[in-house]
């Protein structure tokens, strides 16, 4: 097990890079077994989630591997269709290599995927979209079995725009002879950075952004070596890291047209924000104020996976602050623990109501899930005392060496491994 013990109240100072995304990397790498070459990925986090992704790529009879940060994976020899149970469980995104393998393979072989626990997460669209792309699909129990002797192009609707579920479609779809429309598709940042490899290895897709995305596929895929682009949910959770410190940092490769909902919020909390290309400067007040009324959904809406770190910063915000999560039954695990902090917090299903206290107080917490996680070491960041974070892996599964781009900030942060 790993923890955190973080000397709360130093203020953040500095200029960081933003590491690569996660929520990027992981389909990207799925996305390279549809290439019989090399795949260079530069600026790939080093991250467990990341890790597992490579052993799936390694079971498969992938090359892969790392050097610095960038990694290599040549799919030639892939030689396997199943995922065992063991690696499916690691993480969600494991099911995106679902329609990777099919799409390379023709069948695939896997169990229900894992991931942090945020009320049930089916994936009935994944499933609908592949059939209609001309999977054969059964489910025995956890267990799913997939073949496909041709797929096609069609044209699919999805319920809602599921972020894997497009991805999944997107992978199938690079295999399928003739256009393949995805409608009501996810536009969130890391989709368009997904169909900029594609369009690199030779697949041409556009609309990617919006909610009509069109894929012709059938081409065959060469290699190409493609930058992960920034992640927009660490930039976010920094920003309000640096806010509930009254401290003042700049991130130098942000997108900052990616975090308006955030920086908007940042903006009523009574922080000032400057933007120069690619530099994102944040300078909070001393005192914050609320944040307004959160709802959380999908892209361009507020992000659910910024809403932990928002309501840890709202927490300590002057007034009351409101939050609506839409988009996950059960994400507010972090609450309980943020009120062991001192926290004021009123919850009603998936509202929460937040009245900001003047400061909150350092405790022995226990991180519940990734971004939740990330919500208390912002709150111990800013709290009086010493808080002490367990169950820190749950961090690095998403953030790269959090305490050592905390501690090159002026953040007394001590990882401790047991
Ligand atoms: C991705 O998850 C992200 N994960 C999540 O980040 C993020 O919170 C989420 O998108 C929303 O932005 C990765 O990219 C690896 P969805 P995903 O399919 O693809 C329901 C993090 O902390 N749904 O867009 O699983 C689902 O239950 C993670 O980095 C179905 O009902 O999200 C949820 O309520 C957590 N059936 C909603 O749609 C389906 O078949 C959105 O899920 C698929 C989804």
């Amino acid at each position: 097990m790993t923890e955190f013990l973080i000397n709360g109240g130093r203020k953040l100072r500095g200029a960081i890079a933003v590491q690569g995304s996660k929520n990027s990397a992981l389909p990207l790498l799925a996305a390279a077994l549809l290439v019989c070459g090399e795949v260079v990925l530069d600026n790939c986090p080093a991250l467990s989630d990341v890790d597992a992704a490579l052993e799936i790529l390694t079971y498969l009879g992938c090359r892969a591997h790392r050097c610095g940060s960038a990694v290599t994976v040549d799919a030639t020899g892939m030689h396997a269709c199943d995922i065992p149970a063991h690696l499916m469980k690691r993480m969600r995104s494991s099911v995106v290599f679902l329609g990777a393998i099919l799409a390379r393979a023709g069948r695939a072989e896997m169990t229900m995927p894992g991931g942090c626990m945020l009320g049930p997460r089916p994936i009935d669209y994944h499933i609908d979209a592949l059939r209609a792309l001309g999977a054969d699909i059964d489910l025995c129990g956890d267990r799913l079995l997939c073949r496909a002797c041709r797929l096609r192009g069609a044209e699919l609707l999805l319920p809602f725009p599921s972020v894997g579920a497009t991805e999944n479609a997107m992978l199938a779809a690079a295999a399928c002879r003739g256009l393949t429309r995805i409608r009501n598709a996810a536009r969130e940042p890391e989709i368009v950075d997904l169909a900029g490899f594609l369009n690199a290895i030779g697949i041409p897709v556009r609309g990617a952004g919006t909610p009509v995305i069109e894929i012709t596929g059938g081409s065959r895929p060469h290699g190409v070596r493609y930058p992960v682009m920034t992640d927009r949910i660490a930039a976010g959770t920094y920003l309000c890291a640096a806010a509930v410190t009254g401290g003042e940092i700049e991130l130098t490769n942000a997108n900052p047209l990616e975090l308006r909902a955030l920086t908007d919020a940042l903006l009523r909390a009574g922080c000032t924000l400057t933007v120069n290309g690619s530099r994102l400067r944040l300078h909070a007040p001393r005192n914050l104020r609320a944040v307004g009324i959160i709802e959380t959904g999908p892209y361009p809406a507020y992000p659910t996976d910024l809403q932990p770190p928002l309501l840890a910063l709202a927490c300590t915000g002057k007034g009351t602050s409101i939050f609506l999560e839409t988009m996950f039954a059960s994400r507010y695990n972090h609450i309980e623990e943020l009120r062991r902090m001192g926290a004021d917090i009123l919850t009603d299903g998936r509202f929460a109501a937040i009245h900001g206290v003047p400061r909150l107080t350092g405790a022995a917490v226990s991180a519940p899930d990734l971004r939740a996680a990330a919500a208390l070491v912002t709150a111990a960041l800013g709290a009086n005392g010493e808080t002490t974070i367990s169950h820190i892996d749950y961090l690095d599964r998403g953030y790269a060496r959090m305490d050592e781009v905390l501690s090159s900030l002026g953040a007394e942060v001590c990882r401790r491994e047991f």
